[in-house]
């Protein structure tokens, strides 16, 4: 793999909300709403305190960049999965190895998880393609969204 998975740190902050706040990243979130630095400067910290969250910083190997950032939240046995690339390095194939990786991290990291749970609007036909790659499998649930669109839930067993 071309790329590193480490745990967010505080030092991740800026990072962070420029690669969420990308216009691109807006528009593919549920919320369709940028985050505020205060909103998110509480978030980041409340997070990093939290043993069901596992915020996730992707780095390229060969330079050390951050390339995306991904996190796992936990409920119980199963684990809500998000996964985000900077814009440079999506549509080259890197989605699909990321995933495993990061659901890897997860169940290394978190006890007790046996199901990961990815839920993406239908619309983001990447990040669908992408997340069956990773051995997703739709569970044929949904739930809609404020602004018309539905978003799907995908979920891949851990062994
Ligand atoms: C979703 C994401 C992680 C996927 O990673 P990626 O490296 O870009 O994915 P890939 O390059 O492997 O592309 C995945 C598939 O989508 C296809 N694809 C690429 N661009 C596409 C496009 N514009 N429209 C439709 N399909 C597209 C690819 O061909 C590939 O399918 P294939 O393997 O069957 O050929 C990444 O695009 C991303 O961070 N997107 C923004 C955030 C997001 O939507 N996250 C998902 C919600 S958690």
């Amino acid at each position: 793999m071309q790329f590193l998975l480490r745990k967010a740190t505080l030092e991740d902050s800026q990072f962070l909300i420029e690669t969420r706040n990308h216009p691109e990243n807006v528009r593919l979130s549920a919320s369709r709403r940028i985050i505020t630095h205060d909103e998110h400067e509480d978030w980041l910290h409340r997070i990093l305190k939290d043993n069901k969250c596992l915020p996730i910083i992707i780095v390229k190997k060969s330079t050390g960049k951050r390339c995306g950032y991904a996190r796992i939240d936990q409920n119980g046995s199963t684990g809500s999965i998000t996964v985000v690339l900077i814009n440079e390095i999506q549509g080259q194939g890197w989605g699909p190895v990321i995933i495993r990786d990061v659901a890897r991290m997860g169940t290394e990291t978190l006890e007790g998880l046996k199901e990961i749970k990815a839920v993406i609007r239908a619309g983001n036909k990447r990040s669908v393609r992408a997340f069956r790659k990773a051995g997703f499998i739709s569970c044929h649930e949904y739930k809609e969204l404020e602004d018309g669109e539905v978003e799907l839930v995908w979920r891949s067993r851990l062994s």
